[in-house]
């Protein structure tokens, strides 16, 4: 059964893994359904399998519905072979078990780091009922900058921004960083959805990215955006350790009006220091 939705979620793992964004089986990607995405496929699930454990507690997203990457699957095997690479889960009652209804048609579970999603997806819901979508990639830039970048939200934000005027644009909440945790887990799960409650980018540390939105292109462009500022920032410091010119605070609020945003002065900081990710 090809629905719209299916060929939304794999036309992003295969642009995703078009990016470079994948290798092996990085990343992971969820998407909480529709009641009418559901009602489409629902002669399609089997709703004999066990509940298992989330690994941690997601009472707002009680009963509903999810399309999920498997654990160990590939993003480039997606749009070969959906079911077998692609699971749909059913939360339970008091949100702390799933059952699989759909796909993984050759065995395994929803990705690892299923907690984070979930977790995030829950705030998410309660920010925006129509933000529905969990992206999580590998992009090499943005990981790049976290062994150069202090782990701060406002230095990491402020250097991405200045690197395209878009970007306060198109994630004017700024940038959370997660420092290196133990991934897969609920621990790294309660901290980036900390951060999700105000903003649509998590960064993790010598790790890669998370991203939300309210459709796929919306969640594929935040990443593509982050990254490629991420990539001319990489480019910059490669060849000074300085600016020569850049966007200033006093241009950041200048973008406000036309684009009627609203900017935190905690990003728009006056730097004392020429260098690149000091203050
Ligand atoms: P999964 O294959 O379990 O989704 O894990 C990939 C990954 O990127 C872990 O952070
Ligand atoms: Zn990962």
């Amino acid at each position: 059964m090809k629905t719209k939705l299916i060929r939304d979620f794999t036309k992003t793992c295969t642009d995703g893994w078009l990016q470079g964004w994948h290798e092996r089986n990085g990343g992971n990607l969820s998407y909480r359904m529709r009641n009418s995405e559901v009602e489409e496929m629902k002669g399609e699930f089997c709703e004999e399998g066990d509940w298992k454990e989330i690994g941690t507690e997601v009472p707002g997203l009680a009963g509903e519905y999810f399309m999920v990457t498997g654990s160990g699957k590939y993003f480039r095997n997606v749009e070969l072979d959906f079911e077998d690479n692609v699971a749909i889960i059913r939360v339970n009652e008091d949100g702390t078990k799933y059952k699989i209804v759909y796909g993984l048609v050759n065995g395994g579970r929803p990705t690892s780091e299923l907690p984070s999603h979930l977790m995030n997806l829950e705030v998410l819901k309660q920010r925006d009922p129509e933000m529905r979508i969990v992206y999580h990639a590998h992009p090499a830039n943005t990981v790049a900058l976290t062994f150069v970048l202090p782990l701060d939200d406002e230095i990491f934000t402020r250097e991405i921004w200045e690197m395209e005027t878009e970007c306060p644009v198109v994630f004017p909440q700024g940038i959370g960083v997660v420092p290196w945790m133990v991934p897969g887990g609920k621990e790294i799960g309660v901290k980036t959805s900390e951060i999700m409650k105000t903003r649509n980018v998590a960064v993790w540390a010598h790790h890669g990215m998370f991203v939300c939105g309210h459709d796929f292109d919306e969640a594929f462009g935040l990443m593509h955006t982050v990254e490629k500022s991420a990539e001319i920032l990489v480019k910059v410091m490669s060849m000074s350790p300085v600016k020569l010119n850049t966007i200033t605070p006093e241009d950041f609020r200048a973008l406000q009006k036309p684009f009627g945003l609203t900017l935190d002065e905690k990003y728009l900081y006056e730097k004392h220091s020429g260098k690149i990710g000091e203050k």
